[in-house]
């Protein structure tokens, strides 16, 4: 079943959302050399609940802390602990929020210390091919085209995408209808409707895109070894265009 949402729904995912984000930004603040992801973890998770909120990630399916923090080789539902963060390190950091009974979830892909010029170019690049996922959620298009403008993105620029894990819809629950894949073809797929709520996710590899399932059946790395960044927007489809409710003028996201 996939629910569209009423103004006054988005609304409440926009704050879900806000909360999100703005535990994002205590993160980034806290994001250097030396700093575990157990640290980064209790910044998050202090911010939501100060705030009224509960992240959504705590107990989903069993999965055991507040936010998710994915380093390097690791693509996506990284757990955070005891590791520490190194120079030169590239670090995705998830965060979802439940607010009042709806959901709002955002992923940012950090740098630590003096990133190589290489490994810059594959953070960018995936911010790019989220850009162009987030201006194709308009409803004379369909969910094909998202995936089509991510996947060409990376490819061009001799990327891949990963295929394992998606978007989805979202709202009173964490993840809804509809599933949002990264990579496609124009014109497929079911067409965007006003009031339609997803998030857009990619995952770009700097090798393959392939992955393996760590023994803690949670984090995903990339099989080859290589680098793997991500970044996360919550998007309405509404009649004026994309409304990225995880983006607020006062916030750097
Ligand atoms: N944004 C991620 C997703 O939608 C967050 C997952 S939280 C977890 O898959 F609990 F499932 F790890
Ligand atoms: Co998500």
């Amino acid at each position: 079943m996939l629910y569209l949402k009423s103004d006054s729904e988005i609304e409440k995912i926009r704050d879900a959302s806000r909360i999100a984000a703005e535990a994002m930004l205590r993160v980034r603040e806290v994001v250097k050399i030396g700093c575990s992801t157990n640290e980064l973890d209790a910044v998050a998770a202090k911010y939501i609940s100060n705030q009224g909120a509960n992240a959504s990630a705590l107990n989903y399916r069993g999965y055991p802390k507040s936010i998710c923090t994915s380093i390097n080789n690791e693509i996506v539902h990284g757990i955070p602990g005891p590791r520490q963060l190194l120079n030169g390190d590239i670090i995705s950091v998830d965060i979802a929020v439940n607010k009042n009974g709806f959901h709002g979830d955002m992923n940012v892909t950090m740098l630590v210390g003096q990133v190589k010029e290489d490994v810059q170019k594959l953070v960018e690049t995936t911010q790019t091919c989220l850009e162009l996922g987030l201006a194709e959620s308009t409803p004379d298009k369909r969910i094909g085209d998202i995936g089509h403008c991510v996947q060409s993105h990376a490819e061009k620029c001799g990327y891949s995408v990963v295929r394992e894990y998606c978007g989805h819809g979202i709202g009173r629950e964490f993840h809804e209808e509809p599933q949002l894949l990264h990579y496609g073809s124009r014109n497929t797929g079911r067409r965007l409707q006003i009031g339609m709520v997803f998030t857009i996710e990619p995952m770009i590899n700097a090798g393959n895109k392939e992955t393996c399932l760590l023994e803690d059946n949670w984090t995903a790395v990339t099989a080859d070894g290589s680098l793997s960044a991500q970044f996360e927007h919550t998007v309405a489809v509404t009649a004026n265009g994309p409304d990225i409710l995880t983006r607020f003028e006062d916030l750097p996201f």
